[in-house]
């Protein structure tokens, strides 16, 4: 057998070739077709384990005419892409928002191998519950996991750390428990981590002192106990760091002062001893400063009068001494002054006297003293709402002149020396 003419074999070869061409391209489009419709078909299959009736997902149906098997892909079209709260790049499922759907039962039977492309999970706001499943760390694609206000429980799986890509970690409001894993360390891309408002235990690993790009930390109102790592400090982009309401100890690390893009500092409600780090000066973006509910002594750094941006400072609840800094209001933008139950003395310093940007001033439950004539009254921060004097060793009158206070709602100066 042989071919003849050139012009033949040339025709014969552009045939095959367009066949080859046409071939390629069905099943390139048979093959994101399957894809989809495998996605479609597991997807719904795990909706009908719990969540069969949720009115949200009444779109999630396969197609066409009701058909409901995977097996028939060629003649399948069911595609995933136009169900609510899925979003698809080329065919294939990359979001999938589900926040607030009345979503109940487990993520056990969650198609998490089936789902290859997806980015994106947020089922918050639901009333999922059991363990976060550790399958879920087969989704090495993931970027944003989103599972906050939900009823999950137990630990946190070891193998999230294996979420290499993963951007942002929302498990805040579970009652998850035991300790955070050190492997959270290997999500080098993490930059927002909220955990607050779970039943965690143990200490903070000091493996988040790898996590250069986090910007965002939450752990407030856990039971995390032990020191507050040194290696945060590490962490030259964060702008946000609670700590609030665990059972943290030892001193804060005055290396916490290289934070230089911390906005808010909040570390109340602890068992944090020793005295402020004079370094905190040094937090230069600073606006928030809490550190009330602890067991800090020693007096206020001057140096914190160098917080330009500071608008909140909260010490309350310590057992802090000395004398309040001269210039604790020399930014001019102080807002909120919560000093009280410490053991503060001296008087109150002429610098805050006219603090004109003061809204709340609690100086109660010290030793301060002072005549009361002296203080304000002359020139009062129209911004004035609250000031709260009690339990203190003020002494003299007082003055008419705290009747021009516009805006003052609560003046309070029971236990004191002092004449009305
Ligand atoms: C789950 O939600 C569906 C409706 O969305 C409801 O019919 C079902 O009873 C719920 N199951 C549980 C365990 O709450
Ligand atoms: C698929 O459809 C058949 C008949 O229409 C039905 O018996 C079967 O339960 C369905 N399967 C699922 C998973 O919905
Ligand atoms: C697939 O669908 C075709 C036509 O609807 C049908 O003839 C065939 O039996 C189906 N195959 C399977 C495995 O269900
Ligand atoms: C979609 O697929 C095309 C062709 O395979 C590819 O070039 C493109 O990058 C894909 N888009 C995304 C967002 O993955
Ligand atoms: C997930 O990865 C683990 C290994 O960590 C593997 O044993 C398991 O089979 C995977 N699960 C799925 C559903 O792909
Ligand atoms: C912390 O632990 C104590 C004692 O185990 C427990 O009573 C308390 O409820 C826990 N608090 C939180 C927020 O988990
Ligand atoms: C913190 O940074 C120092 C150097 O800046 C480095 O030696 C150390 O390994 C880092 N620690 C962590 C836990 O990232
Ligand atoms: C910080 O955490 C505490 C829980 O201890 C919470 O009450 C507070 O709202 C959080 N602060 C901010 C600003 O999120
Ligand atoms: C808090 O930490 C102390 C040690 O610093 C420990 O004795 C105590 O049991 C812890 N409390 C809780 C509730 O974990
Ligand atoms: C961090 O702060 C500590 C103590 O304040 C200081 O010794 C250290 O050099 C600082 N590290 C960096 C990287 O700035
Ligand atoms: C910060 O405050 C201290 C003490 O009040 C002062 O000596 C120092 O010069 C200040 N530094 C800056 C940068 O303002
Ligand atoms: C505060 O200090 C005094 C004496 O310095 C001590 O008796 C008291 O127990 C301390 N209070 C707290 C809450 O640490």
């Amino acid at each position: 057998m042989m071919v003849f003419v050139p012009v033949g074999k040339a025709s014969l070869f552009i045939v095959v070739h367009l066949v080859l061409v046409l071939l390629t391209i069905f099943f390139s489009f048979l093959g994101s077709a399957s894809a989809s419709a495998e996605e479609a078909a597991a997807l719904f299959k795990w909706k009908s384990f719990s969540n069969r009736g949720n009115p949200m997902l009444t779109s999630w149906i396969l197609q066409p005419n009701g058909a409901n098997s995977s097996n028939n892909i060629s003649k399948d079209i069911a595609s995933p892409c136009n169900w609510y709260g899925v979003t698809c790049i080329n065919g294939s499922v990359n979001k999938l928002n589900l926040q607030e759907s009345s979503m109940n039962g487990t993520l056990y039977n969650f198609p998490f191998s089936s789902l290859p492309n997806l980015e994106y999970l947020d089922m918050s706001l639901n009333k999922l519950s059991g363990s976060i499943p550790p399958q879920i760390s087969n989704h090495s694609k993931l970027i944003d996991l989103h599972l906050q206000g939900n009823e999950f429980s137990n630990e946190i799986p070891h193998e999230i750390g294996r979420l290499k890509n993963l951007q942002t970690l929302y498990l805040h409001f579970n009652s998850l428990t035991g300790s955070i894993p050190e492997e959270i360390g290997q999500l080098r891309f993490l930059s927002e981590l909220d955990m607050s408002f779970n039943n965690l235990r143990g200490p903070i690993p000091s493996e988040l002192g790898y996590l250069y790009n986090l910007e965002y930390v939450d752990m407030g109102y856990n039971n995390l106990s032990g020191p507050i790592p040194p290696e945060i400090s590490n962490l030259t982009s964060l702008d946000f760091l609670n700590l609030s309401g665990n059972n943290l100890s030892g001193l804060i690390p005055p290396s916490l002062g290289n934070l230089s893009n911390l906005f808010n500092l909040l570390l109340g409600r602890n068992q944090l001893s020793g005295s402020i780090p004079k370094e905190l000066g040094n937090l230069m973006a600073l606006d928030r400063l809490t550190v009330s509910d602890n067991l800090l002594t020693g007096s206020i750094p001057p140096t914190l009068c160098n917080l330009s941006h500071l608008e909140y400072l909260y010490l309350d609840g310590n057992n802090l001494s000395g004398h309040l800094p001269q210039g604790l209001c020399q930014s001019g933008v102080l807002n909120f002054l919560v000093v009280r139950h410490n053991m503060f003395t001296g008087p109150i310093p002429r610098g805050l006297n006219n603090c004109s940007s003061l809204q709340r001033a609690s100086f109660s439950r010290n030793q301060f003293t002072g005549k009361l004539s002296e203080m304000f009254g002359v020139f009062c921060p129209k911004t004035l709402e609250l000031m709260d004097l009690s339990n203190n060793n003020f002494y003299g009158e007082l003055s008419a002149n705290w009747g021009r206070c516009q805006n003052l709602i609560t003046l309070r100066i029971a236990q004191n020396n002092i004449s009305v």
